[in-house]
């Protein structure tokens, strides 16, 4: 028995009042499992007491025809806190292609945001690949991890004034990559939920490339306030970046588009900073954003010192006054108009 063969048994489990299985909804929290011993938690989106027994005696019962009829189950039943209610505006950054520099706009667009006075934080979803930790020099990186009330709460990392949590601070790589949806689902919903990140102003989410569980997930369960979408201006990332446009329109989905951010519009070298070479095309981005009737929120060129300050975990904007961090600040200054359009924080 392992975590998921537990949730894929619970998946037979039904939350009528809210038309899905309990693993879909994300109600499972805290598995343990210890021989033939299974703990959990049992989180209701609101307070049930006329569904909670039921639920519960039916998970137990799965998991007896799973474990054995002498299988010892624990079930906790608990309300989720509610994390992210003291966070003005959660934006998603994400991409139809991968490699676009979703997570270097993430990253420096954070400390761009945190330099306008804004409460900032990181969160790095990319289960297959987090690149946050590396990014912010937090490689070592271990959030303390808290139990209050029986629930677990996790305290993101604070650098750069930014508070940060990254999937990649908890599990090993070589593991996240056999996780199946709910698994990774399940890991994605505790960022955010589970976590105490208090007041702020922006939560700036780093997600995987393309359109796949994560940005389902996080579509169904988070109040994300408003989408920016990454591409480069060549051809094909263009094409990408159009399905990504057209995912976040669904119908059941209907996550605002904030904008388009053209990521490696031209290519300045360090010692001719005047100089702009459009090696990708010419502004395919803002074309795009044009035809697509989405905003375009600005041009990050491609410079060498970007690369080498991911490598170094040292996020370029941080660089007062350089070409990077005047990108950034404009593009930070467009989000937050953008944002103030589609809600007024309370
Ligand atoms: N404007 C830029 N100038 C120079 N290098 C850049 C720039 N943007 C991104 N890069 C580099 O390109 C590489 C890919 O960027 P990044 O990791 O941010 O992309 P991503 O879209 O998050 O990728 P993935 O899809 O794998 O998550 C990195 O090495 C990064 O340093
Ligand atoms: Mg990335």
């Amino acid at each position: 028995m392992t975590q998921e063969t537990i949730l894929e048994a619970l998946k037979k489990v039904f939350y009528f009042p809210k038309r899905d299985n309990v693993v879909a909804l994300n109600m499972i929290r805290n598995i343990k499992v210890d021989g033939d011993e299974i703990s959990l938690t049992l989180l209701f989106p609101e307070k049930d007491e006329k569904n909670e027994n039921i639920v519960r005696d039916t998970c137990i019962n799965t998991l007896k025809e799973l474990a054995g009829k002498d299988a010892k189950i624990t079930i906790d039943v608990g309300v989720p806190v509610d994390s992210l209610a003291k966070v003005k505006y959660v934006i998603a950054v994400a991409s139809g292609k991968g490699g676009v520099g979703k997570s270097t706009v993430s990253v420096n667009l954070a400390v761009a945001l945190s330099q306008l006075g804004a409460k900032t934080g990181i969160i790095d979803a990319d289960i297959y690949g987090p690149s946050v930790p590396m990014m912010f020099d937090l490689i070592e990186a271990k959030p303390e991890v808290r139990e209050k009330d029986g629930k677990t709460i996790i305290i993101p990392v604070e650098k750069y004034g930014i508070k940060v949590l990254s999937i990649g601070f908890f599990v090993d790589q070589s593991q996240a990559l056999i996780w199946r949806g709910p698994m990774a689902s399940n890991a994605l919903s505790q960022l955010f939920n589970d976590a105490e990140w208090g007041e702020l102003d922006y939560l700036v989410v780093d997600l995987p490339p393309g359109t796949g569980d994560i940005q389902l997930t996080l579509a169904q369960q988070i109040a994300v306030s408003g989408i920016v979408i990454v591409s480069t201006p060549q051809e094909v990332a263009l094409a990408d970046a159009r399905k990504a446009f057209s995912m976040f329109n669904q119908e059941n989905i209907r996550i605002p588009i904030l904008g388009l951010v053209e990521n490696m519009s031209y290519f300045t070298p360090a010692e001719l900073p005047d100089n702009k070479y459009y090696i990708f095309g010419k502004e395919g981005g803002k074309k795009l954003a044009e035809q697509s009737n989405v905003p375009f929120l600005g041009q990050i060129p491609l410079v060498q010192s970007v690369c080498e300050a991911g490598d170094r975990g040292v996020p370029s904007t941080l660089e007062e006054n350089s070409i990077i961090s005047r990108a950034f600040l404009e593009l930070a200054k467009n989000i937050k108009n953008e944002v103030s359009k589609i809600k007024q924080p309370e």
